[in-house]
């Protein structure tokens, strides 16, 4: 289809209840709130903070980042300063600085948790949507992840969302056999919309002594070299289900990122990506601007419409 409007017109998107003036957002726990004062925010159509969990968390002991030849393995182990530390210091902050809808990412241990969080967030002002971390161990089934089985993300979602009429986003876990089973389950349960990949599991081991790259041995696969997976798993996820998706996964230039919309994604969200290029997201608009207009396309026309032949 033709367009006649202009590459701002062209880029603006929309996840469930959530619109969008450009379909960049950030991945969780990859851009700190520091950096954002100094920041042009017009290319971001949404923020994504760092996990928050009921409970302040010190995260795991250094070294917890290691650079491989192909992405990073991190450790961090969800450091973050806890619910009601968020609410009381960070939250104001991203009222004063944000230009963009912020997106809360939390994480619980128990489906009532996670409950008990979203009733608390939901009496804040300044929140519009939440990004639900489901990579984390459930300690009502023997601290399985949440995200690894199907009835339980269910069960998990069909709970939270009584709760709010904001943006409802399930984060999925890349670590499952089947993600179009998990995606399905998120969606018959309430959810608005979908991010995915979460981290893979990776590790590194310096040959000559043995010793693990971090202090905990197996962390989370992030970069350039997990791509191909993610967008398996973007075009797997959107062939599924019919609620939008956020992609991310070794996401770091424009021409990955119209890789992951023409696979499905309405969005994109760039992570590993800020810590080689801080300013990949202005370009990444850049890019897709100049593309869409070239082409006379807009995001919604390109939306998963990749082909094979
Ligand atoms: C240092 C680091 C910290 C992260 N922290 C979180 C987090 O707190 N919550 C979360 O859902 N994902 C977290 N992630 C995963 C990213 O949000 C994203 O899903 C993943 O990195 C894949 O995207 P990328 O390849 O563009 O980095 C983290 C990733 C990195 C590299």
């Amino acid at each position: 289809m033709k367009h006649k409007q202009n590459a701002t017109e062209l880029l603006k998107t929309s996840l469930g209840v959530l619109k969008m003036k450009t379909p960049i957002s950030v991945a969780s726990g990859t851009f700190d709130l520091e950096t954002l004062e100094f920041y042009d925010q017009n290319c971001l159509g949404a923020f994504v903070c760092k996990t928050i969990t009921r409970e302040p968390k010190k995260g795991n002991t250094p070294p917890r980042l290691y650079e491989t030849e192909a992405g990073l393995i991190n450790s961090i182990g969800l450091q973050n300063p806890g619910l009601d530390m968020f609410i009381k210091e960070n939250l104001p902050r991203y009222r004063d600085v944000l230009a963009v809808p912020l997106i809360v990412s939390f994480s619980g241990s128990s489906i009532d948790e996670f409950c008990r969080m979203l009733e608390i967030l939901e009496a804040q002002d300044g929140i519009s949507g939440y990004e639900i971390n489901i990579s984390c161990p459930n300690v009502e089934n023997e601290g399985i992840a949440f995200g690894t089985q199907a009835d339980v993300v269910h069960k998990l979602v069909s709970r939270l969302k009584p709760i709010t009429k904001r943006e409802l986003c399930i984060k999925l876990s890349p670590n499952v056999t089947d993600i179009a089973q998990i995606a399905k389950a998120a969606e018959d349960g309430g959810a608005t919309s979908l991010a995915l990949i979460n981290s893979l599991y990776g590790m590194a081991i310096d040959y000559e002594t043995g010793m693990s790259r971090v202090k905990m041995g197996v962390g989370g696969y992030t970069g350039i070299g997990i791509k191909p997976v993610a967008l398996a798993l973007t075009y797997k996820t959107a062939q599924a289900v019919s609620i939008p998706i956020v992609a991310m996964g070794g996401i770091y230039d424009w021409k990955d990122a119209l890789e992951f919309i023409w696979a499905g994604a309405s969005a994109i969200a760039l992570g590993t990506a800020h810590f080689v290029n801080p300013l990949a997201a202005p370009e990444v608009m850049m890019g897709l601007g100049e593309y869409i207009l070239g082409k006379g396309l807009s995001i919604k026309d390109i939306r998963g419409a990749c082909r094979f032949s």
